[in-house]
């Protein structure tokens, strides 16, 4: 039997666990129209959710476009890729399709391929200066798709934190603007990267400010991944006991990538037809922190003294702990809160540590053992 645990691709249908208000908040922000950003930290399965609302509320009434910006890097790429999701969703016979692609995409050379094993795709070439690109007929499409359909349209731009990267803010005012007048297309918007995010949508002067509900995606409670990890273990004749899954789960935070990531070595590494022992996760622990322990040592190499300090201090205490008492100072020769401000603030700068109304926390949960493992003191 397969490894029952996924992790690195979206998951859906029965890779799936739980997050059942999550759905229905979600189905309900497209049955009303409500344009929504949904936000986390990276790998948090916000994808995944969005992947698996559509897929549950597919049958007919609404057409989605998905639309991944994790590539793009200008208007120019980023029309491309708004134009691969429309390509995506068309399901008329390809002379069809091209046509109305052509119609719509006027600024781009749109070409159509078939491989050999008759899968369809399509690209589009644009030629000339990015800053003749005008992006406001293109933005029309979804209203256009919706026109065409007669039904409903949700747009999901994923990875929406990247165009804040682009070289000048043409993209996000005129997408901005469009949003806005659209009464048949529902916005959804996915990102990660606290600061930019909130940048981008949190405060009041923040060009999606109004423009969305904002909905957070947190870690996946312990309770709904017992039942889901238990099954999976026993699928393959392997029993787990809830302290085991408990004991994971305390590891990875209930991290879906973590949690699902330690579940495949585990898997990975003991019989079928056996009792997971706390021996086999010692092992699984010990092989998923080997896996990147080449990285972590990079990092942690290159970093000033009193970062390191910090890490380790966040990683051995845990995130309820206060970086700021004389007590986390001592105890990491921190040597006072200014030099406990600048690391924070660095270590946030390189993505490794974010804040959350509890505190803060190390975002990679394997760097977090894995620190702990190798300066405990
Ligand atoms: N609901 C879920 N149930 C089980 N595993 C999940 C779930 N959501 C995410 N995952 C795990 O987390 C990984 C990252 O999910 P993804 O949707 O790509 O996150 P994001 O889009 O937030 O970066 C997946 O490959 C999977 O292993
Ligand atoms: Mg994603």
């Amino acid at each position: 039997m397969t490894n029952p645990f996924k992790y690195g691709d979206v998951v859906t249908g029965e890779n799936f666990c739980n997050r059942e208000q999550e759905k229905k908040n979600l189905k309900q922000a497209i049955k009303s129209g409500q344009n929504t950003l949904l936000f986390s930290e990276r790998r948090m399965g916000k994808t995944s959710l969005i992947k698996q609302v559509m897929e549950e509320i597919s049958s007919g009434s609404v057409s989605s476009v998905y639309i991944d910006l994790w590539p793009t890097d200008d208007r120019v790429t980023f029309a491309r890729a708004l134009g691969q999701g429309v390509a995506n969703h068309l399901t008329a016979p390809l002379e069809k399709t091209l046509r109305t692609l052509k119609a719509w995409f006027q600024s781009f050379r749109v070409v159509s391929s078939v491989t050999q094993e008759g899968e369809v795709s399509f690209s589009f070439d644009f030629q000339g200066n990015p800053e003749q690109l005008k992006l406001a007929e293109i933005l029309e499409i979804p209203q256009k798709l919706a026109d065409k359909t007669g039904q409903p349209v949700v747009v999901i731009f994923d990875e929406i934190q990247e165009i804040s990267g682009y070289d000048t803010d043409y993209v996000e005012k005129k997408l901005r603007s469009v949003i806005q007048h659209h009464n048949e297309v529902t916005y959804i918007f996915l990102g990660s990267r606290r600061h930019i995010i909130h940048e981008m949508f949190m405060d009041r002067s923040s060009p999606f400010y109004h423009s969305s509900q904002k909905l957070p995606l947190s870690t996946i409670e312990t309770k709904a991944w017992i039942p889901f990890i238990r099954q999976r273990f026993s699928s393959g004749g392997r029993e787990i006991s809830e302290e085991m899954i408990e004991t994971i789960c305390e590891m990875t935070d209930g991290h879906p990538k973590y949690t699902q990531h330690f579940c495949e070595a585990l898997w990975g590494q003991t019989e079928q037809d056996t009792q997971i022992s706390e021996n086999d996760i010692n092992i699984a622990r010990d092989k998923v922190l080997m896996e990147d322990s080449y990285a972590y040592t990079v990092i942690v190499e290159n970093l000033t003294n009193n970062q390191r300090r910090l890490l380790v201090g966040l990683a051995v205490e845990g995130k309820n702990v206060s970086i700021w008492s004389k007590e986390f100072m001592n105890k990491y020769r921190l040597s006072g809160q200014s030099s406990v401000q600048k690391a924070i603030n660095s270590l946030q700068k390189k993505d490794l540590v974010d804040k959350d109304q509890d505190g803060y926390i190390i975002l990679d949960r394997f760097f977090k053992l894995w620190l702990a493992r190798e300066y405990a003191v």
